[in-house]
């Protein structure tokens, strides 16, 4: 199913929900403060590499991340059930921006109450 999504959203939209996405973790301070760079830019980067990838489209994230090891790269953060939710809520909104079937929705949803789950360590 994830590999329907790059095909169905494209880059643009795909870019469209990361560029959402932070403009929502700037409003969220317990989530802003986490990001250590003024210019969010690069983590804008990487996610819309990442997502490129996990939903089938061009494998640049792992030409220039390399494995995602996503859980592992995330346990220099203390993530709690509230920080999760705080994520979840930014992404949540970021899709409501972004014109999509139901069917892709439900999918975009699914995927990422499911990687946000995995991510919680504290
Ligand atoms: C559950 C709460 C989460 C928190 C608090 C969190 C926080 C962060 C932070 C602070 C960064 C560093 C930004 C950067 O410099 O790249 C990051 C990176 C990243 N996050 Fe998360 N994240 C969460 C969940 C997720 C989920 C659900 C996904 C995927 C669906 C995800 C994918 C990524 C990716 C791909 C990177 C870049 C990794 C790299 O290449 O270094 N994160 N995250």
């Amino acid at each position: 199913m994830n590999s329907n999504i790059y095909e169905t959203l494209g880059d643009e939209k795909i870019r469209l929900l990361v560029k959402h996405f932070y403009l929502n973790v700037r409003e969220e301070p317990t989530l802003r403060k986490l990001y250590p760079e003024e210019d969010l830019s690069g983590a804008e980067d990487r996610l819309y590499w990442f997502l490129l990838h996990v939903f089938g489209g061009p494998h640049t994230y792992l030409e220039k991340r390399g494995h995602p090891m996503l859980r592992r790269r995330h346990f220099q953060w203390q993530i709690d059930q509230h920080l999760r939710n705080s994520w979840m809520d930014c992404m949540l909104r970021a899709m409501d921006e972004v014109a999509m079937e139901t069917d892709i929705r439900e999918a975009l949803m699914n995927y990422f109450v499911k990687v946000a789950n995995h991510m919680v360590n504290s």
